[in-house]
C-alpha cells in the first residue's frame, strides 16, 4: 500500500489556505501571491474552501473561468492544488430560496443565513446543490495535474434539529433498536415516566426537552456523527465517480468532540487536522504534548500518515489572548508536527483579507503585501526545513510499543453522566495527563478506540484511562491481552456501563475483576481546592478531583489513601493474570506520580525511547525514521545528553555525546 497522503505528488506539502476569490478585484495581488508563494517555497494550497458563491454565482450557473485562471497560473509555478468542496459554507440565494438547508438549534428555531459550519446534513436540496457542484469541479479539475488531493468542506461540526433531522433520527434509531420496546428499555424510560408510546414521541435531546438522560445525548452524537459520515461519503462518491484516483480528507480539528473521529475517518483516504495551540501562555511543554497528542492521534484513526492541514504562520485572532509567535516556535511548532508523523505543514492563511471575521488573523502574508516580515521569513524558514528534510518524507515514526485507549463513545458518555464531577470529568485532560509523562520519556504511542483496538501483538503496555464505558468486546480483548503477557493499566472510574449507556450489574469493572484483582466499591469527588494524598514506595504524591473506593482481591497493594475516611484503603494495585499484569489507579493525580509510575514501567518493560536517559527540563524527543527530533520548550538555552555521533539535518552541524539546544530550538538529529 502506497504510505503517501498525496501519491501524485510525494513529498512534504508547505503552504496553505489560499482564497483568492476576496482578490479577484485586484489581478496585481493574485499576480504577486504567485511569486511570494515561489519565495516561501510553498508547493501545495489549499482552494476554493469557502467559494461557492463565486463558482455558483446564481443557481445552476457556474463560473469556472477566476478559478481556471488561478489553478493555471499556480501550477505554471509548479505549485499544486489541495482542491476544497465549499460545502462549509453556501451562497444567500441558496439558504434564501431553500430555506431547508439551514439548521435548527437546540432550541427549535431556524439560523438566518450567515456564517458557515451550519447546514442541515439531511437537507435533501443541499445534498442535491453540493453533489452538483462537487460533480462539477470534479469533471472541470480531477484531471488537471496540479490537483493532488480533495479537501471536503470544512472542519465539520454541530448538529441539526430540524424536521427532516428528527425523522432521521428516528429512522436510525428504529434500525438500531429494532423497536420501540427496545428503544425504552435501553433508555430506560421506565425512569420519570418517560416511556414512549409511539415513535412520533422521540426527540433529539435538547434544552427544551429531553435533557437528563445521558443514553439519549449518547445516541443523539452517534447518530450526529453517523449524518456527518454519510455526508463525507455522499461528497466522496460525487467525487470519486469521476475520477477515484485522487485521494480524499477533510480536515478535523484539536477538540471538536461532536463526532467520533474513527468513525469519520472511515471514508477518508487521509486524515488531516487543523492544529493551533496557544503559545506563550506560561507551559509551552505541556501545550506541545497536547497537540502532540492530537497528532499521534490523528495517525492513528487510519493507522497511516496524516497532514497538517492548517497552523498559524503567526498567531490567531480568536483565542482570548492571542500571543505573537517568538522567535524561533514557528519552526519548532511545524517540526514538532513533522516528528509527530505529519506529511504537510500547511497554513491558514496565505494572506490578510481587507475585512471579514479573519482578517486580523495571522497569514504568511499581511497587509503590507511584501516578503519583508518577521513571518514571511519564518514561513520560508520551515520551506527550506522541509527541503532538507526530504529524506524523511517516506520515513514513519517508529512502531509504538504502547496504546492509549481513546473512545468517542466513553468520553461523550462520561460528559453526560450525572455523577463525580458532573459535566467536569475532564477525560481528554486526564488522557493527556497520562500520554505526556510518556511523551516526555521519549515514547512513542498510538491510540486505539474500544472498537478498533485488536490484540494483534504489536503492544507491550496498553493504558486505559477511565474506561467507564465498555463497549465491541473491549473486555474480552484486554483479558486475552493480559493473559497473553501483556500490561494493562486502567483507572477509575473503569467498566460501569456498557455500550448502551446502562449500567452493568454486578461487579466492576465489568468483565475485568479478576484479571485487575480487584473490585471498585464507591466513587468519591473533591473540589478544586481539596486533595487526598496517595502514599507508595516512591513516596507521598497528591490526589486530585476523583477518588474511587476499591477492594483487593488477588491484587498486591501498591499504593494507599492518606487521607479522609478511607485512608489506608488501595489506591494502586497491581495483580499477575496469565503471563502478564494489570495495574489498577483508583485515583487521579499529579503529574509527577505518573513520571515517576511511567519511568518504572518503560524501564521493566523495556519499552523503546527516542534517546535513552533524562531530557532536560522542557526538552521533549520524538522518533521518525530513525532521525530524533529535539526539541526545546523552554525559553532557556538547553543541553541534552546524545550519546554518540550525531548530525542535524537542520544545520549540517555535527555533535558528539551531548547538544546544545537554542530557546525554543530544534534539531534533528540522525547518528554519523
Ligand atoms: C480553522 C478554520 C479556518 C480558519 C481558522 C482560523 O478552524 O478551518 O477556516 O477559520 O480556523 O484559525
Amino acid at each position: 500500500m502506497n504510505r503517501s497522503a498525496t501519491p501524485r505528488f510525494p513529498a512534504f506539502l508547505h503552504g496553505g489556505d489560499y482564497n483568492p476569490e476576496q482578490w479577484l478585484k485586484y489581478p496585481e495581488i493574485l499576480e504577486k501571491d504567485v511569486e511570494l508563494m515561489r519565495e516561501a517555497k510553498v508547493n501545495c494550497v489549499s482552494l476554493g474552501i469557502f467559494s461557492w458563491a463565486f463558482l455558483e454565482p446564481e443557481e445552476g450557473v457556474y463560473d469556472f473561468a477566476w478559478m481556471d485562471r488561478v489553478i493555471e497560473r499556480l501550477w505554471s509555478a509548479g505549485i499544486h492544488v489541495d482542491l476544497a468542496t465549499p460545502s462549509g459554507a453556501r451562497p444567500a440565494w441558496l439558504a434564501e430560496k431553500y430555506p431547508e438547508v439551514l439548521r435548527v438549534d437546540d432550541r427549535f428555531h431556524r439560523q438566518h443565513f450567515g456564517g458557515r459550519h451550519n447546514h442541515c446534513p439531511s437537507s435533501p436540496v443541499y445534498q442535491e446543490k453540493v453533489r452538483a457542484i462537487d460533480t462539477a469541479l470534479a469533471r472541470r479539475y480531477a484531471h488537471h495535474p496540479a490537483v493532488i488531493l480533495w479537501h471536503i468542506s470544512n472542519e465539520f461540526s454541530g448538529d441539526c434539529r430540524c424536521p427532516l433531522c428528527q425523522d432521521r433520527f428516528r429512522a436510525w434509531l428504529q434500525d438500531r433498536y429494532g423497536s420501540l420496546e427496545a428503544l425504552n428499555d435501553h433508555w430506560w424510560t421506565g425512569f420519570w415516566s418517560m416511556r414512549y408510546t409511539s415513535w412520533s414521541q422521540v426527540e433529539p435531546p435538547s434544552h427544551r426537552g429531553q435533557n437528563a438522560n445521558p443514553a439519549i445525548w449518547v445516541d443523539w452524537r452517534r447518530f450526529s456523527t453517523w449524518q456527518c459520515r454519510s455526508f463525507i461519503e455522499m461528497e466522496k462518491a460525487a467525487l470519486h465517480a469521476v475520477n477515484p484516483d485522487i485521494p480524499v480528507t477533510a480536515n478535523l480539528m484539536h477538540r471538536f468532540w461532536d463526532y467520533d473521529y474513527f468513525e469519520l475517518a472511515k471514508p477518508l483516504d487521509v486524515v488531516s487536522w487543523d492544529s493551533y495551540p496557544a503559545w506563550g501562555m506560561g507551559d509551552d511543554l505541556r501545550e506541545a504534548s497536547e497537540h502532540a497528542m492530537t497528532h499521534d492521534l490523528m495517525r492513528s484513526l487510519k493507522d497511516r500518515p496524516f497532514l497538517l492541514m492548517e497552523s498559524t504562520p503567526s498567531q490567531v485572532n480568536w483565542h482570548d489572548v492571542n500571543k505573537l509567535k517568538k522567535p524561533g516556535m514557528h519552526l519548532l511548532s511545524s517540526m514538532l508536527a513533522l516528528g509527530q508523523g505529519s506529511q504537510s505543514v500547511m497554513y491558514f492563511q496565505w494572506r490578510k483579507g481587507r475585512g471579514g471575521a479573519e482578517m486580523f488573523h495571522g497569514a504568511v502574508v499581511g497587509h503590507d503585501g511584501t516578503a519583508d516580515t518577521r513571518t514571511f521569513r519564518q514561513v520560508r524558514q520551515v520551506g527550506d526545513a522541509l527541503e532538507r528534510l526530504a529524506p524523511l518524507y517516506g520515513a514513519e515514526k517508529a512502531p509504538a510499543r504502547v496504546c492509549i485507549l481513546y473512545d468517542w463513545n466513553n468520553l461523550w458518555a462520561l460528559d453526560y453522566a450525572q455523577m463525580g464531577r458532573r459535566g467536569d470529568m475532564r477525560y481528554t485532560e486526564t488522557v493527556n495527563e497520562h500520554y505526556r509523562a510518556l511523551w516526555k520519556l521519549g515514547v512513542n504511542m498510538d491510540f486505539r478506540d474500544c472498537e478498533s483496538f485488536a490484540d494483534d501483538g504489536r503492544y507491550q503496555l496498553v493504558i486505559a484511562p477511565m474506561l467507564f464505558m465498555t463497549r465491541a468486546g473491549i473486555e474480552e480483548k484486554l483479558r486475552a491481552f493480559v493473559a497473553r503477557g501483556g500490561t494493562l493499566l486502567m483507572t477509575a472510574p473503569a467498566g460501569t456501563i456498557g455500550e448502551d449507556g446502562l449500567a452493568h450489574l454486578g461487579q466492576t469493572p465489568h468483565g475485568l475483576t479478576d484479571v485487575l484483582g480487584i473490585r471498585a466499591l464507591e466513587l468519591d469527588a473533591l473540589t478544586d481546592t481539596q486533595e487526598n494524598r496517595l502514599i507508595w514506595a516512591d513516596g507521598p504524591h497528591r490526589l486530585l478531583r476523583l477518588c474511587e473506593l476499591i477492594q483487593a482481591e488477588g491484587a498486591q497493594v501498591l499504593g494507599t489513601y492518606g487521607e479522609d475516611f478511607y485512608a489506608g484503603s488501595p489506591c494502586l494495585t497491581r495483580h499477575d493474570f496469565g503471563k502478564g499484569q494489570a495495574y489498577y489507579l483508583a485515583a487521579q493525580t499529579e503529574e509527577a506520580f505518573l513520571t515517576a509510575l511511567y519511568r518504572r514501567l518503560v524501564e521493566s518493560l523495556a519499552i523503546p525511547r527516542a534517546l535513552p536517559g533524562e531530557l532536560p527540563d522542557g526538552v521533549a524527543a520524538q522518533e521518525r525514521g530513525g532521525a530524533v527530533f529535539l526539541q526545546n520548550y523552554a525559553p532557556q538555552a538547553r543541553q541534552a545528553a546524545v550519546p554518540g555521533a550525531w548530525q542535524d539535518l537542520l544545520t549540517g552541524d555535527v555533535w558528539q555525546d551531548r547538544v546544545e539546544l537554542e530557546p525554543l530550538g530544534i534539531r534533528v538529529l540522525v547518528r554519523k
